[in-house]
């Protein structure tokens, strides 16, 4: 059989580093990968590639960024030429991004079956761009890889027959087990920042509502400057997030008023990885960081009003923390160190991948 994997911003690169993998061990099989472009700077797709040895994309659509209707209708377009020529039994898909929607459609509207890794995640939120993109695509597809419980649940309210609904679990987790050994013999991103193991905070920030709201933005920075006062903060910055810094002018001051502020380009894989296990801190708006997060037992602050992974704040190791004033940021990330969650395991146990590539054959 012929399966066409479409993916193109960097969470989806990580993802596809097992699961690709895993198809590719199943006799049969043929994966074609296809790469939007939606992400294309080094260090937000290249780096992904090199150092998690995923196979190089049969083909690189080259879409590029643009407004949600612009990007996502360019990639409707390429991959709808790409599936009439690749003509597959299936199309790949994953996560929540325009490249997701985009691939779900192109498939829906040619008759192909969908397979959706990341199924049923929901914020109740519908003015996010990425739960449109979730909720379309999954009542798109008939093979849905659910990577929890709740995700299940979502989609069984939802009247998505049970029968396409399969708990897989997190195939993030699977990656995190896999590439731990070769981040701890590899990364020497702790001695390059001098940083001290469990003293520092470490930030990331890209979600619209918090980039492209000024006054959210601007307590978001101010409450990363203040704990910076107190313990370093490593941010390791979004390209979203630079654009808009950088069209506001403050960029530059945000390193020089604070030097334990310290604003770094995008890092790889491995050593994303030894950063979110050595910090004291996570505060975060993204939804990868927040499970690994917790595969390190690492006390997670997610800036945001609500979060998909909801089990994470049930079992106490999260805490949502709406950007509404710097001093409360401050204070809950200051505060979280130490904090310890639960003894839960909501994410698999490390086989989704496998079960994946079992599923689509
Ligand atoms: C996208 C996804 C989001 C996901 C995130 C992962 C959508 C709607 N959003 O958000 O769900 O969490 O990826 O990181 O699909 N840019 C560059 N270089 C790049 C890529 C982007 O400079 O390689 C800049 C461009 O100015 C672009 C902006 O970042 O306009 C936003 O990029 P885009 O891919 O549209 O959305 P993300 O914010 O990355
Ligand atoms: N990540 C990375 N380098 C960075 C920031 C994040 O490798 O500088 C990884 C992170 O470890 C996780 C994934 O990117 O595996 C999360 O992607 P992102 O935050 O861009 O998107 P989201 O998960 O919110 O969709």
């Amino acid at each position: 059989m012929t399966l066409v994997t479409i993916i193109g911003a960097r969470p989806q690169f990580i993802k596809a580093a097992v699961v690709s993998h895993a198809i590719r061990r199943i006799p049969g099989i043929r994966e074609v990968l296809v790469h939007t472009g939606q992400h294309y700077d080094d260090n937000m797709s290249a780096v992904f590639f090199q150092e998690l040895e995923i196979p190089e994309p049969a083909h690189n659509l080259g879409i590029g960024s643009g407004s949600h209707g612009a990007q996502t209708g360019r990639q409707l377009l390429a991959i709808e030429e790409t599936l009439l020529r690749e003509k597959p039994d299936c199309v790949l898909v994953y996560g929540d991004t325009n490249s997701t929607l985009a691939g779900a459609l192109a498939a829906a509207k040619l008759n192909v079956p969908i397979a959706h890794v990341e199924a049923g995640l929901r914020s109740f939120n519908r003015s996010m761009p990425e739960e449109i993109n979730r909720v379309l695509t999954d009542h798109c597809a008939s093979l849905l890889f659910a990577p929890t419980d709740l995700a299940v649940q979502n989609l069984i309210r939802e009247g998505i027959p049970q029968h396409a609904i399969h708990r897989v679990g997190d195939v993030m987790f699977d990656v995190a087990l896999h590439f731990a050994h070769k981040a701890e013999q590899q990364s020497r991103v702790l001695t390059r920042l001098d940083l001290i193991p469990k003293q520092f905070v470490l930030a990331t920030i890209h979600r619209a509502a918090n980039t492209d709201d000024p006054v959210r933005l601007k307590n978001i920075l101010d409450g990363l400057e203040q704990v910076a006062r107190v313990i370093p903060v490593v941010f390791p910055i979004h390209p979203r997030t630079r654009v808009i810094l950088e069209k506001q002018g403050r960029l530059p001051e945000l390193s020089n008023n604070t030097p334990q502020l310290k604003v770094i380009a995008p890092v790889g894989y491995l050593d994303m990885l030894m950063l979110e296990k050595n910090a004291a801190v996570i505060a975060t708006d993204s939804g990868g960081v927040q499970k690994e997060a917790f595969f390190y037992q690492t006390p997670c602050v997610t800036l945001r009003d609500e979060t998909e992974w909801r089990e994470l704040i049930d079992s106490g190791w999260n805490r949502l923390c709406p950007p509404s004033n710097p001093e409360t940021i401050r204070h809950t990330i200051l505060s979280a160190r130490g904090a310890r969650g639960n003894n839960v395991q909501p994410y698999g146990d490390g086989t989704a991948a496998e079960k994946i590539a079992a599923l689509l054959t």
